[in-house]
């Protein structure tokens, strides 16, 4: 019973602590990435990846890639390079949206 307690609370501390990463990371997505990517669809004709729906991993690799440069996009380097490790992965949390 009492493991049964603990697994539950747990389980309660990890979807909690995710959907915070989520809710920040929207915030950021809002006011920064959205301009260019939009929200849950990249604006049409433009010429913006889809980020909405993408996994968490390659989010968050492409994001410290971006912020390293060690991938080049002058758009991208800039964006990403005042992200710090926590937004890049509340920012991923938010766009994959799968949990
Ligand atoms: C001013 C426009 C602009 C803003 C703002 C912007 N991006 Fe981008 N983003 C781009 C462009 C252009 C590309 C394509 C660059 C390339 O070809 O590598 C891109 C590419 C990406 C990719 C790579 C997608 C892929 O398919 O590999 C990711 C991830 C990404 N952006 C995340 C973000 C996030 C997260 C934010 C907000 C913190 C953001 N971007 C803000 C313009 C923008």
């Amino acid at each position: 019973m009492k493991r049964l307690f603990l697994t539950a609370a747990v389980t309660l501390f990890v979807a909690n602590s995710h959907a915070a990463a989520t809710y920040a990371g929207k915030a950021k997505a809002e006011a920064v990435c959205s301009q260019c990517h939009g929200l849950k669809t990249a604006p049409k004709g433009a010429p913006f990846p889809q980020l909405f729906g993408r996994d968490f991993a390659y989010l968050q690799t492409a994001l410290q890639q971006y912020r390293d440069k060690t991938r080049k996009s002058d758009i991208m380097n800039a964006v990403a390079g005042s992200l710090s490790d926590e937004d890049i992965e509340n920012i991923a949390a938010y766009y994959d949206n799968k949990h």
